[in-house]
């Protein structure tokens, strides 16, 4: 088989929960830097990292790694790469570059140096002066940093938060792939009770459904790299048939998702049914400040509303401290808010967050606080 590596790219902060992933689906020697998660793979397993990463941005085909503090040698390092192996005669290609604390920092010129030597390398592979670029399409990604260049094809097109469920997004979504990473950090598992009591198009929820199921989180979608003749389609097929047929049944979890605003009730419902996990899911519409918990043990995870844009302060008072009074002495009940508002630890206070873990929300910076619960007696949720 032959023998590749390929790069699952992060957001800021997940670094360890896709290198989790990628052990969790049989990889070994895995490295991890900053925002990515390289690892030693075979052809066919560009299907099965694309299908089943669920917290990963992408999947990149990694083709070479070399020094370049000058065009020229950014050129002749591009230029002695296979691309011939992945890229076809007719192949149409862009190139994205950028360069991060490195000699070469204009992006521009990062492209068109790369778009030209691999330009010459095809040219010279096939035997041919003029490239028709009429064929699939590849993407290049020429990333330099601290003047060392990766070179890498995108194998996935579309990030791959885009699953193919969300057709309705609320007001301020989390990207599908932090919200499986939030439930996968979370001490969730599916024979627990989850409850998301301000939901909004219920990507938590939907994304721990799925979890729960074991459905793979790709397969409502197709890939870039499908449309290249260098994998096979069977290989495609294959890893389809596999991960349908390692779903579970819709069954017995019990997974509550509430939303002040009807329509976002309405939107998650549309969401969850699209995602395969309607039956999975009871969602209903209900005030936070209206929450009321009889259950001894369970788990919240939420995206707090936050921001002038969302709520006045009032308004975010008010929840804060309702918030506080129902799982103030849930002792039971684990916690996890994700949240800009620095102030949030403050008003919950039932003790001092266990854990607290910088991340990125659609650029903005939030935390995601952790209070852990006791655990259930075996037989309890
Ligand atoms: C940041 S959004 C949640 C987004 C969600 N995680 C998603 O992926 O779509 C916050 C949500 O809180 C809801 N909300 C605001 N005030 C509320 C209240 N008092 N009770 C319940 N939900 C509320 C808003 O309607 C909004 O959908």
């Amino acid at each position: 088989m032959t023998s590749i590596t390929l790069i699952a790219t992060t957001a800021f902060g997940l670094e360890s929960v896709v290198k989790r992933e990628v052990s969790a689906l049989g990889f070994e020697n895995i490295r991890v830097q900053e925002g990515r998660v390289e690892f030693d793979a075979g052809l066919t397993d560009i299907p099965r990292a694309n299908l089943w990463l669920r917290s990963a941005d992408r999947v990149l085909l990694k083709m070479g790694e070399f020094e370049a503090r000058t065009f020229d040698e950014l050129f002749e390092g591009v230029r002695a790469l296979p691309w011939e192996n992945w890229i076809t005669r007719e192949g149409r290609f862009t190139v994205l570059g950028k360069g991060i604390k490195s000699q070469l920092g204009s992006f521009r010129a990062i492209q068109s140096i790369t778009k030209k030597a691999v330009v010459e390398r095809l040219k010279d592979a096939y035997r041919v002066d003029w490239l028709e670029e009429t064929g699939p399409e590849f993407t290049i990604r020429a990333s330099l940093l601290k003047d060392v260049a990766t070179l890498t094809l995108d194998t996935s097109g579309a990030g791959l938060h885009k699953r193919g469920y969300r057709a309705h997004t609320g007001v301020a979504p989390l990207k599908e792939t932090l919200a499986a990473a939030l439930v996968q950090l979370s001490f969730w598992r599916p024979d627990r009770l989850l409850i998301d009591p301000m939901c909004g198009s219920g990507t938590i929820l939907i994304e721990a459904a799925m979890i729960g199921r074991n459905m793979a989180p790709g397969l409502r979608r197709s890939f870039a790299s499908e449309e290249w003749p260098a994998i096979p389609a069977s290989a495609w097929h294959l890893a389809r048939e596999e991960a349908r047929a390692a779903m579970h049944p819709a069954g017995e979890m019990r997974i509550f998702g509430y939303d002040i605003d009807e329509e976002a009730i309405a939107g998650a419902i549309v969401n969850a049914k699209r995602a395969g996990v309607g039956k999975d899911i009871v969602f209903e519409q209900k005030d936070v400040r209206d929450l009321w918990i009889d259950q001894q043990y369970g788990i919240v995870i939420s995206n707090f509303p936050y921001g002038v844009k969302l709520l006045d302060y009032k308004e975010l008072n008010d929840i804060y401290i309702s918030f506080n009074k129902t799982f103030k002495k849930k002792k039971g009940w684990s916690v996890y808010v994700l949240t800009a508002d620095k102030m949030f630890p403050r008003y919950f206070k039932r003790s001092h967050p266990d854990r607290v873990r910088k991340l990125f929300n659609a650029n903005i910076e939030v935390n995601y606080y952790q209070y852990f619960g006791e655990r259930p007696p075996r037989t309890n949720g």
